[in-house]
């Protein structure tokens, strides 16, 4: 489908009306870029959540998770950069006070009001906050701008205790917080965001093979998971563009209504992590390779993707509209593997035995399923609100069920419809599914 301007405002609407995605604190007016996940959101950032944690570890014997506060020792971000480097220029307005990103400022007036505008500034991005009750610089301490950092501090501790060999990775899942001066696209850039990293120890001789590996590796979650080939690709980074410590980088990007941007990095991070904590933790962060009688630093390739960046992908990618019998239908066509609801279950109407039925297979199906009960209003009405949060399949007890015992079973995407038998719902269902 042709991305139209107006597919985010399409969006940022359905998602409130449906329960996904409302503004932080909105009953005060809301918080700029922060935002609160609602029913049907919670389900399906879950959903991608768990895809990814199995990917990652339950499918695979070389990788262990991790899950780090994220509150960290104040020098992990002197070791990384991050109180150095890790800053946008900023410009203010003499005049009316406004501040701006430098390199989006043409010329030397406010944007604003024309007001002269002062020499650009650095700002850094983490938000700081202090340990204990006394605020001074000593109990300085920052929200974690990223989860990397808990995993490469923690690498000898998993190491210990895993009896992993390299190559193996450590992943996590968790948030990240920006104080980002120009956050906007609704999720896709805010100030409060979760964050699924791995990090992938390697002998420094395989860099060039692992990150080759990684990229696809990450590049193929998204398709299997029904993203279109179409609206993906990947951005090798320039010299100019690499990050302080990457040696090569790979972007993953998605066609948006508002252009392709990056949703997942894949960086070759050299030895430079372990080094940097080493040195400033004093502790020896080698690792030694019995087979070999090597001792060396690994290199690190990171795979680094946003949760709520990747919803937005899915959300986008799934939106799709179009006409039946005249009138227009939405529909979010996701994946079943991350559809916030699997099953809806509808009794044709709230008489003649059907809600009693259809109640019966709703507590039956939902101990296999996330399912969802809806007796409110007309059959086609129901339908549209299904079709709307992504709902795969819909279940309808009708007059037929009450002779022979079967339902209809109509399918999201095709809205064709098939009658199966009460007694085999679980296993055809399960089978529709793939799991
Ligand atoms: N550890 C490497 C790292 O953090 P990054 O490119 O700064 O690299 C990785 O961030 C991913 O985190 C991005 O590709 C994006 O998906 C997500 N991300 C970064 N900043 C974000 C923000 N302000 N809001 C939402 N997601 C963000």
């Amino acid at each position: 489908m042709a991305k139209e301007p107006d597919l985010m405002e399409k969006l940022v609407s359905l998602c409130k009306r449906r329960g996904f995605i409302f503004q932080s604190s909105e009953v005060y007016g809301g918080l700029n870029a922060l935002w609160d996940y609602g029913p049907m959101g919670v389900e399906l950032k879950r959903n991608i959540k768990d895809f990814w944690w199995e990917s990652m570890t339950q499918l695979r014997d070389d990788i262990e998770g991790v899950d780090a506060a994220i509150i960290m020792h104040p020098k992990v971000w002197e070791a990384s950069g991050h109180v150095q480097n890790f800053t946008d220029p900023l410009v203010d307005c003499k005049k009316c006070k406004m501040r701006f990103r430098a390199d989006q400022v043409e010329g030397k007036k406010c944007p604003n009001c024309g007001g002269e505008l002062t020499e650009a500034r650095l700002f850094n991005l983490m938000f700081k906050t202090h340990l204990g009750p006394v605020e001074d610089e000593a109990s300085i301490a920052y929200l974690r701008p990223e989860t990397a950092q808990g995993i490469y501090v923690n690498f000898l501790n998993v190491l210990g205790p895993s009896r992993q060999k390299i190559p193996f990775g450590i992943a996590q899942i968790g948030k990240a917080f920006r104080n980002e001066i120009s956050p906007g696209n609704f999720i896709f850039r805010s100030r409060e965001f979760e964050q699924m990293e791995m990090q992938f120890f390697i002998h420094p001789k395989e860099d060039a093979k692992w990150l080759e590996y990684w990229r696809d590796e990450r590049f193929n979650w998204y398709i299997n998971l029904g993203v279109k080939k179409e609206n993906l690709k990947l951005h090798q980074h320039e010299h100019k563009e690499l990050a302080h410590y990457a040696k090569m980088a790979f972007d993953i990007e998605y066609n948006f209504p508002f252009g392709w941007k990056e949703i997942e990095g894949i960086h070759n991070r050299t030895d430079f992590d372990l080094s940097q904590h080493s040195k400033f933790s004093g502790k020896d962060l080698t690792y030694f390779d019995d087979a070999t009688k090597e001792r060396f630093i690994p290199y690190i390739i990171e795979t680094s993707a946003g949760v709520d960046r990747s919803m937005l992908v899915f959300l986008v990618d799934a939106y799709h509209e179009e006409e039946v019998k005249g009138e227009k239908r939405v529909v979010l066509k996701l994946s079943p593997k991350i559809a916030p609801v699997k099953v809806a279950v509808l009794p044709l109407v709230n008489r003649e035995n059907m809600p009693e039925v259809a109640t019966k297979i709703f507590h039956d199906l939902k101990k296999h399923f996330k399912c969802f009960y809806d007796d409110g209003g007309a059959i086609g009405r129901r339908y549209r609100r299904q079709d709307e949060i992504g709902t795969p399949y819909g279940l309808t007890v009708d007059s037929q069920t009450l002779q022979d015992g079967t339902v209809t079973l109509r399918d999201r995407d095709s809205m064709e419809q098939i009658r199966v038998n009460t007694s085999q719902l679980v296993e055809v269902i399960k089978k529709k599914l793939g799991s």
